[in-house]
C-alpha cells in the first residue's frame, strides 16, 4: 500500500497525488487522471475553478477502481456564495456522492467567511473532510478562533525556493495536513543547476528530486502533468531518499528569507 498522511477526521490520505491546474476539460484531463490511476495513484485534486471536474469524474468512474479507493479533493470557488450549494453542482459534475477534501482555495472576503457553509457541507456528509488552500499562518490562527471544525488540511505552492517552513510549522501545530501544489515551480525549477547536480549524482531526475524534497518535509505533494511518462516519472519518488546534504543544498536555495529550522515532519512515514 502506498503512504498516507492521516487527517483530523481519521482519513487517510495519500502522499502522492495528481493535481489537475490548468489542464483542460475533455481529453486531456481525462487522460491525464486515467493515466495516474493507472499507474497507481488513488488522490486526486481538482476544483471549481479548474472546469474540469466532469473529465475527472469520468476518468474515475470509467477506471472501474472502487470509489472508496480513490481520494478526492476538490475546491470551493470564494467568488460564489454558499459553500454547500458549490459542493452540490461539483458532486453532479463529478458524477459522485463526496468528496473526500473540500477546500476553500483562497481566503478571499476574508478566512472565514466561506467557512460555516464548508462546515455544513462537512455535517450533511457531502465532503468527508473540509480544509482550506493558499491560507497564511495568520488567516489559520483567525479561523481558528470561529470554526467549530478544524481544516484538516492546507495546501499551498511549496518548493524548497518557496520553503515555508513557519508556514508548515503552523499547520502541524494545529494537526493540519500541509500539502504542496507546484512542487515542479510550475515546471520552472527542473533546470536549476543545483537540482540537476543532485538529480545526476543520485541517477534520478530534477522533478524526481523536487517531489521527494516535499515528501521528506512530511507534506503530502500534487505535481501537475498531463502526460503519462511524466506521470509515472512523479510517482516513483517512494524507493529512495534524499541524504542530508542532498536535503540540505536544497534547503539552501529558499527565497523565502526564512531562516528557522523547520521542525522534523509530525508524519514520518518512510523511515
Ligand atoms: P506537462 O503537463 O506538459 O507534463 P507543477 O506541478 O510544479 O505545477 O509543475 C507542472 C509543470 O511541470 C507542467 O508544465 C508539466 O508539464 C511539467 N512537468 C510535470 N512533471 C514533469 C516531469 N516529470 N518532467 C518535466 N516536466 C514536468
Amino acid at each position: 500500500a502506498q503512504p498516507t498522511l492521516r487527517l483530523l477526521n481519521g482519513a487517510e490520505m495519500p502522499v502522492l497525488g495528481l493535481g489537475v491546474w490548468q489542464v483542460p476539460d475533455g481529453p486531456a484531463c481525462e487522460g491525464a487522471v486515467t493515466a495516474a490511476l493507472e499507474t497507481g495513484y488513488r488522490l486526486i485534486d481538482t476544483a471549481q475553478a479548474y472546469g474540469n471536474e466532469s473529465s475527472v469524474g469520468r476518468a474515475i468512474r470509467s477506471s472501474g477502481i472502487p470509489r472508496e479507493e480513490i481520494f478526492l479533493t476538490t475546491k470551493f470557488h470564494p467568488g460564489r456564495r454558499d459553500p454547500l450549494a458549490e459542493m452540490e453542482k461539483s458532486l453532479e459534475r463529478l458524477g459522485t456522492d463526496y468528496v473526500d477534501l473540500y477546500l476553500v482555495h483562497w481566503p478571499e472576503g476574508g478566512p472565514t467567511r466561506a467557512w460555516p457553509g464548508m462546515e455544513a457541507a462537512n455535517v450533511a456528509g457531502l465532503a468527508k473532510g473540509i480544509g482550506v488552500s493558499n491560507y497564511s499562518a495568520a488567516e489559520l490562527e483567525e479561523l481558528s478562533k470561529v470554526s467549530q471544525i478544524t481544516p484538516a488540511a492546507n495546501q499551498f505552492q511549496f518548493s524548497p525556493f518557496l520553503y515555508r517552513r513557519s508556514l508548515v510549522e503552523a499547520c502541524t501545530d494545529a494537526g493540519i495536513v500541509a500539502q504542496a501544489y507546484s512542487p515542479l515551480g510550475t515546471g520552472e525549477h527542473l533546470d536549476d543547476p543545483v537540482v540537476e547536480q543532485i538529480a545526476t549524482a543520485t541517477d534520478r531526475t530534477p522533478a524526481q528530486i523536487l517531489i521527494r524534497w516535499a515528501v521528506q518535509k512530511g507534506l503530502s505533494v500534487i505535481p501537475k502533468s498531463t502526460h503519462r511518462g511524466r506521470i509515472e516519472e512523479n510517482f516513483d519518488v517512494l524507493g529512495f531518499e534524499l541524504d542530508e546534504a542532498s536535503v540540505e543544498a536544497l534547503d539552501a536555495l529558499d527565497t523565502t528569507g526564512e531562516t528557522s529550522d523547520a521542525k522534523a515532519p509530525s508524519q514520518k512515514w518512510w523511515s
